[in-house]
């Protein structure tokens, strides 16, 4: 019976992006399509005393889950740039599953006009991205997204100094398509004032918590918001934790989390009670 479920699951993947992606998303009589089609931004503050005063009024624009391929097409994708440019963030944050699958990944930053030359933006692959099954992928992304003045972090610590203090910003790999290392991101962030982790999947927060990477602040996406969510609950969670980390702001051991409900759709292009959304989110330094 599993096998069968499993089957029919693996069928409609395959088939549904390709049947429902024409459905148009202008239409509010088609609600569920249309809700898809509406991206929001998101302005945040997020107060803290561990910002050093040199990174006071700092802004990050974030977006996760683009899901570039039948289900969000090419005109959303270059608005999607746009926009995200227009936020003139100080640092601009992707968090992964830029494809339906790791072509559409590489076809959307084939797509896309490069970010610019003084904006700093970095990336990290999402489980949609690459995997066991797709050698040499990561690489290629990374090659395209240099084009793009894209840096991708994989396993990597990139600093932001300003005034002599430091913003670690720390990119693990995924942790269902490959092999986080948070001892090697703890070792690069050991002497960074302020830690910023942006993993793709909030899956990976209990196993950084227990590590030894002490971070301030995660920005995650993966979960979608649930996508479709009846009273507070989703239909199916693409989290092994369920709904814990289903959409929002959540602290645990002093972390901060925060968890986008992301811009594109996985399967269905289709949102119920969750919003398409990017995010600006500007930090500050409280006493
Ligand atoms: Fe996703």
């Amino acid at each position: 019976m599993k096998k069968l479920l499993d089957l029919i699951k693996h069928v409609a993947s395959l088939v549904a992006p390709r049947l429902l992606g024409w459905v148009p998303k202008r239409f509010k009589l088609l609600y569920p399509f249309y809700l898809a089609g509406q991206l929001h931004t998101v302005e945040d503050t997020h107060m803290t005393p561990a910002l050093p005063a040199e990174f006071d009024g700092f802004t990050i624009a974030y977006a996760s889950d683009i899901h570039y391929g039948p289900l969000f097409h090419r005109e959303e994708a270059l608005a999607l740039f746009d926009r995200l440019v227009a936020l003139q963030a100080d640092l601009t944050v992707l968090g992964g599953d830029y494809g339906n699958s790791p072509e559409n990944a590489l076809g959307f930053f084939e797509l896309i006009p490069p970010f610019p030359k003084d904006r700093q933006v970095v990336a990290v692959l999402g489980n949609h991205d690459y995997g066991p099954d797709w050698p040499g992928m990561a690489e290629r992304l990374r090659a395209q997204m240099e084009q793009k003045n894209i840096r991708l972090l994989l396993n990597q610590t990139m600093l932001v100094i300003r005034g002599g203090t430091t913003l670690a910003v720390c990119g693990p790999e995924d942790i269902r398509s490959s092999q986080p290392d948070l001892e090697a991101l703890a070792r690069e962030a050991a002497e960074a004032d302020f830690v910023l982790f942006i993993p793709h999947s909030p899956d990976i927060i209990p196993k950084a918590l227990e590590s030894s990477l002490r971070f301030h602040l995660a920005l995650c996406g993966h979960t979608h918001g649930g996508q479709l969510v009846f009273f507070g609950r989703s239909l199916h969670s693409s989290s092994v934790y369920g709904d814990r980390y289903r959409a929002g702001w959540y602290e645990e051991n002093g972390a901060y989390i925060h968890v986008s409900e992301g811009v594109g759709t996985s399967i269905l292009p289709m949102r119920i009670g969750t919003r398409a959304q990017i995010h600006r989110l500007i930090l500050r330094r409280v006493a």
